[in-house]
This record gives structure tokens, C-alpha cells and sequence, in this order.
């Protein structure tokens, strides 16, 4: 019995040994491709993104209105430590440090996204909806990003790093729709009925000013 799971032991690691052996034959092959080196600018760049995408959700949920939604960034939080930690494995894999290379997109992206969040009222189902629609920008370029890796990883056979970039793709697919599940069971519609008190306000007084130039009653 005890030499039967040494054998299943040692041929578990053979196997490994053997897909890490073929992993760095293909990197050795390949390394100086355009579409490689691209690839691997494409790793860095997401490891930043991830990065700074994981403090902006550390703030996000502090904002964020409904508990629903709060609860729903914290998670994707969580996910986005784990995305981190996969790019590490990745950049393990490939036998390259773990490096981050700004990507000017998501700084855009998240530039946006304070910019709007910080445009809608506290405590307001607006600035949820506004807070959905930010993330799911964000969703959408991680959802380009990791597809497009994963079908070069594919294309290069390094399928231990294809399906590592799959199951994050998965990750952020189901957060996407999780997303939309939200706004679209009630917090858009809650939203659309919100007033701006500011300029309800400033409509009254401008309203009432109007009714006394014209002498009727308030
Ligand atoms: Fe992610």
C-alpha cells in the first residue's frame, strides 16, 4: 500500500517535472517572437492593473450605498488577491520575476471612475449605479485582456498557463453578470428616482421667484 502511493507520488511529480521541462523548452523557442515578448508585456501589464484595481475596490466599498453592493465589491476584492497571486504563478511558470508595467488604459479607467464616483450624491442609489457601471468597465478591459492571453498562451501550447488565465477570465465573466444582476433588480430603477436636492431646490426658489414677479400665491 505505502509503495503504492510512493509510486502515484513520484509519477505526479514526474508528470510536472516533465510539463515544466516542455514549458521551458517552448519559452527557450519562442522568447525572442514579437507575439511572445508581447505576451509577456501583456502578464506585467495586468499585474499592475490588478494591483491598482485591488485598492480602488478597497475604497469603492467604503462608498458604495447598499450593502448588497458593498458586499459584492469586498468579494471581488477578495478575487482580485487571487487574480494577483495567479500572475505571480504565471510569472513563475516563465521563469521571470513578477514585474508590473503601468497600464495607461486601467489608469485611465480608474481616473474615470473616482472622477464620476465623486460627481454623485453620498448615500445615494446613484452613486451605486455609477459604481456598478465604473466596475464593469473595468470588467470589460480584464475580460479583453485575459481572453486575448489565453488564446496566445494556447496558440504557443503552454496550456498550464492558459488555464490559469482561464479560470481568472471565468472569475471575471461571473462578476460582470453578477454586476449586472444587481443594477438590474433594483438599483437602477431606485436611482432613476432620485432628485438632485441641490437643483430641486434652486428650481423651487427659481419657480417661486417667478410666481411673485407675476403676483400669484407661492
Ligand atoms: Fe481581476
Amino acid at each position: 500500500m505505502l509503495q503504492a502511493v510512493f509510486t502515484i507520488k513520484n509519477l505526479k511529480n514526474y508528470i510536472l517535472m516533465n510539463a515544466s521541462l516542455n514549458l521551458s523548452k517552448k519559452i527557450l523557442k519562442n522568447k525572442y517572437k514579437p507575439l511572445f515578448q508581447f505576451f509577456i508585456d501583456g502578464i506585467k501589464d495586468l499585474y499592475w492593473a490588478e494591483k491598482a484595481i485591488e485598492t480602488l475596490l478597497k475604497k469603492n466599498k467604503s462608498l458604495a450605498y447598499t450593502e448588497e453592493l458593498s458586499d459584492a465589491i469586498e468579494n471581488h476584492e477578495k478575487q482580485t488577491q487571487k487574480h494577483v497571486l495567479r500572475l505571480e504563478k504565471i510569472f513563475h511558470a516563465l521563469n521571470i520575476k513578477p514585474e508590473a508595467k503601468k497600464c495607461e488604459a486601467m489608469a485611465g479607467i480608474i481616473k474615470e471612475d473616482e472622477e464620476v464616483v465623486s460627481n454623485t450624491p453620498e448615500n445615494s442609489m446613484t452613486r451605486d449605479a455609477v459604481l456598478i457601471i465604473s466596475a464593469q468597465k473595468i470588467e470589460h478591459y480584464e475580460i479583453a485582456s485575459y481572453g486575448g492571453l489565453l488564446q496566445i498562451a494556447l496558440t504557443f501550447n503552454m496550456n498550464h498557463i492558459a488555464d490559469l488565465l482561464e479560470k481568472t477570465l471565468l472569475e471575471e465573466e461571473e462578476t460582470d453578470l453578477l454586476l449586472s444582476d444587481i443594477a438590474e433588480s433594483h438599483i437602477n430603477l431606485e436611482a432613476a428616482e432620485e432628485e438632485d436636492d441641490e437643483e430641486s431646490e434652486n428650481s423651487d426658489s427659481r419657480e417661486n421667484k417667478k410666481n411673485k414677479s407675476a403676483g400669484k400665491k407661492d
